[in-house]
Parts: structure tokens; sequence; C-alpha cells
């Protein structure tokens, strides 16, 4: 039987477009509850040290005005670890994070990152959020991330994504058996797998096809798309896809 992909719409650059102004508009929170009416399973926000985009009060406006699980992405600094006690949302994404990034470019070093990452991991769970780890698919830090008590990772699918839209078709298919590998083995571990970073319509089915992913999150592509073609029919539209590849159907499926 097959197993359900949820999507988790990360609304990040809802904010980012209204931070470009300095005012209220366009309102992220309005964009997840436009996402949770047309099928979001839940809403991801990423409170970045710098405050780029999500801001405090969205957190606390998330928390108490959407209907669906919220899952904080954030850095495991002192800082955030007290925000995410406080607020306690359903789920916990701990990625890496630098300063001078323009996005999340590698994931989390479990393995090495033992000592730093084992209290902030065993504090949010304590505190009832799920804690998943935001890693690259390598059975290394999959197994670091089961040793370290976390549910569920998030396998980062950008460099597969970079390739896939750069045309490095070998490239992007050894990145894709790679991910579909470690999701198989996250699975037997007994992690939960979900995926995400850069995917668009073109680059969710092959990811989507993965059998052993519970969960995407996606954000950037969409509020994109949104600009031409609304954001309801842009999730729409990826949920379609995302449907299509589960089902074995997607002509896109590589
Ligand atoms: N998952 C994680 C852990 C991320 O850091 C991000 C980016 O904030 C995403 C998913 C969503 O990536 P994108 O905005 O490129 O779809």
């Amino acid at each position: 039987m097959q197993r359900p992909l949820r999507l988790g719409v990360n609304i990040d650059h809802v904010a980012t477009l209204r931070n470009a102004r300095g005012g209220t508009a366009p309102d992220p929170v309005r964009a997840a509850q436009v996402a949770i009416e047309v099928g979001a399973h839940g809403i991801t926000a990423h409170l970045r040290e710098d405050r780029r985009h999500i801001v405090d009060t969205d957190i606390a406006r998330l928390i108490r005005e959407i209907t669906k699980p919220l899952n904080l992405e954030m850095a495991a600094t002192d800082e955030m670890v007290a925000i995410a006690l406080h607020t306690a949302p359903h789920a916990v994404c701990l990625v890496p994070e630098n300063r001078t990034e323009r996005t999340t470019e590698g994931g989390l070093d479990v393995v090495g990152g033992h000592a730093r990452l084992a209290t902030p991991v065993k504090l949010l769970r304590d505190n009832g959020s799920r804690v998943s780890l935001f890693i690259e698919a390598d059975r290394g830090q999959l197994e670091a991330s089961r040793d370290i008590g976390a549910a569920v990772v998030e396998l980062h699918t950008g460099r597969y994504c970079d390739l896939a839209i750069a045309g490095e078709t070998d490239a992007a298919n050894d990145e894709l058996a790679r991910l579909s590998e470690a999701a198989a083995y996250g699975d037997e571990i007994g992690l939960e797998v979900h995926a995400g970073h850069g995917l668009t319509f073109d680059t969710v089915g092959p990811i989507a096809a993965i059998p052993e992913i519970a969960e995407l999150n996606i954000g950037h592509f969409l509020v994109g798309e949104a600009v031409f073609i609304g954001f309801a029919a842009a999730i729409g539209e990826m949920r379609r896809r995302m449907d299509a590849a589960r089902a074995g159907t997607a002509e896109s499926v590589r």
C-alpha cells in the first residue's frame, strides 16, 4: 500500500516580501491560512538569527492562529532553543545556520556535532516537540540522528534540484539515488523521513516518488510562482504533481 505524502508549506519568503517595505503586507500568517485551506498538512517557518524574514511575532501569531501543525526551523542556539521551549511548536527542525549564507547551504553535521546537539534535542523532545534534523543523504548522519534521539530527519534536496535544473542529468541521477537510498535506510532504522529545499514543479516528481518519504517542505518556489498563478494555484499544482509521482503516473518522473 502506498504511504501518504504530506506537504508542508514554508512561508518564509512571504515575510521576505513584507520586510522589503517594512510594513505588514503581505502577511505570512494569511499565506499560511491560504495554504491550509488548499490542503497543506502543516506550515513551516524558519526563524533566522538575523530575522531576515520571519520575526518573533510571526511565530507567536502562527502558534495562535493556524489550525495545522507548525514546523519551526531554527539553528540550535541558546536563543532559538529558548524560543522553541516557550512557544512549543508541533515540530522543530534543527538546521545549520551561517550568517552570511543566502539560504541553508548544507546539512547539519550530527556526527561531529553530537556534543552541541544532544542537549537541544533532548530539551525540545521533553518539551513535546517532534525533533527533526536537516541532514545530507548519508548513512553516518542518519545513524547519528537516530542515536541522538531525533524522531525525524529531513533530507537536503538542494544539490539534487540544482543539478537537475542545470541539466546535469548524470550527476542529478546520482544524487537522486543517494537520496533514495538514504530514505530507505532512514526508514529501516526507525526514523521518519522528510525532504526539502529548492523543490520546484520540475524537480518534485522524482523526490515525491521515493516511497519512504513522509513529508516534503517547500517554500521559495511556491511564493515565486504565486506571482504568476497565485499562491493557492501554485500549491494545488505542486500537490497534483506530488500525488501523480507517488502514484507512479507522473510524466516527469526521471
Ligand atoms: N526545509 C528546510 C530544512 C529548509 O531550511 C528550507 C528553506 O528554509 C526548506 C525546507 C524550504 O526550501 P525552499 O524554500 O527552497 O523550498
